[in-house]
């Protein structure tokens, strides 16, 4: 059996979509990209939704559209994927690493009040609701209510995904979106959306991404192309109509792994779905009590045909832009340092059937059963270490 990690879902009436708006629509700014916004906005419940070519340009868009300068700091966690912050640093932001909590892996809301208290020239907040689950809006919110900052929400891996009923994105100033291909929703290719209720936000993101024109050839301010293109509005549009379904099916994929792997001491399953929060499971991530566990538990599921990948494996503050630009280094993020050494992510995608999830579950008790692999050493070590930390 070959499990792939994930598959993009490619049906018949995305394919004639796209070949409608190939042949039939302006390639740029056809019809399809604004209908695309439209459905996008009230999918989310925005009033505005502006596409772009992918979530780093949404998020560039974003910390523009906020006027982000050399002379701010930005809040992020450093658990996600890097343009959650090099996108603000590209217009000559400081970044602010806050922990993560290490039960869902979102920004710890308590971090981030001392760090607003301890720190000058903050801007904006940046909480990224990390493989589909919603991190905690509302003290976030609060913090920043009382400090005046933005809240940017990356909402890259949670198109759906609810907190308190509201869908995230739609809680911050801006949400920003991804339609990379082995996202929950795709646009056939690279995509991505900026969202808001802030009407000034919205007219400046839209001239921003669109070369900064005011009439054909008139442009008053400074700008990129950053346009989504109309073959690609119009698969998502599509797509847009599936995706509640697909997360629904992913739910279920979900607690089918945690009922089959809630018995294994060693794996700690992801955060399950809550009365305040609707995950949309972008990634299925199982944690293990050290890194050697989790490399050899990767191996040992590849070798039975079962792709793995690990998200991500170096965090953002100890990438080596982030290294070189800012000195930082190991040891200022412990749960954050904890969480890239021991994340594991599992098949999941709506196609993925009972029984390879079953088969995934049966090889990673095998694994443990067995101790195929493991040193007893390093579990000994491994075991100390990580109790302590959660
Ligand atoms: C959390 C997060 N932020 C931002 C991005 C950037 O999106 P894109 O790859 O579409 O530029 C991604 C996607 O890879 C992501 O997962």
């Amino acid at each position: 059996m070959k499990i792939p990690l994930s598959k993009p879902t490619i049906t018949k009436d995305m394919v004639e979509a796209a070949i409608y708006a190939l042949q039939s629509e302006k390639l740029v700014f056809g019809e399809s990209v604004f209908k695309f916004e439209e459905d996008f906005a009230k999918y989310i419940g925005v009033k505005y939704a502006i596409s772009t070519n992918s979530g780093t340009s949404a998020l560039i868009l974003a910390f523009h559209a906020i006027n982000i300068t050399n002379k701010d700091k930005v809040i992020s966690p450093s658990a996600t994927f890097i343009s959650t912050i090099s996108s603000a640093m590209l217009l000559g932001a400081k970044p602010v690493f806050a922990e993560i909590n290490l039960f869902d892996y979102t920004i710890d809301p308590t971090h981030v009040r001392a760090l607003v208290r301890r720190e000058t020239h903050i801007k904006a907040i940046v909480p990224v609701h990390l493989y589909g689950y919603p991190a905690e809006m509302d003290p976030i919110m609060e913090i920043a209510k009382e400090r005046s900052l933005y809240v940017i929400e990356d909402a890259a891996q949670a198109h759906g995904a609810k907190y308190k009923g509201k869908k995230v994105g739609s809680i911050g100033q801006i949400g920003v979106f991804s339609f990379y291909s082995i996202k929950n929703m795709t646009v056939g290719g690279d995509g991505g959306m900026l969202v808001t209720n802030d009407e000034e936000i919205a007219i400046i993101a839209k001239k921003l991404r669109d070369c900064g024109r005011k009439g054909k050839y008139s442009h008053d301010m400074l700008g990129y192309v950053f346009r989504l293109n109309t073959i690609n509005a119009a698969i998502g549009r599509v797509q847009l109509r599936y995706l509640d379904e697909w997360n629904r099916r992913r739910r279920e994929i979900a607690a089918l792994y945690d009922k089959l792997l809630s018995d294994i001491d060693e794996v700690v399953i992801p955060p399950k779905p809550s009365s305040t929060k609707e995950p949309v499971y972008h990634l299925y991530v199982i944690r293990l009590k050290s890194k050697n566990i989790r490399d050899t538990l990767g191996a040992w599921l590849e070798a039975q045909g079962i792709q793995t990948l690990v998200h991500y494996p170096v965090s953002a503050h100890l990438q080596p832009i982030l290294r070189k630009l800012h000195g930082f280094k190991e040891g200022m993020l412990p749960k954050t340092e904890i969480w890239s050494k021991t994340v594991l992510s599992l098949p999941m995608f709506p196609e993925l059937k009972n029984d390879q999830i079953r088969y995934v579950s049966e090889k990673i008790h095998e694994f443990f059963n067995k101790n195929i692999h493991i040193n007893k050493e390093w579990i000994k070590r491994g075991e100390n270490w990580f109790q302590k930390l959660i």
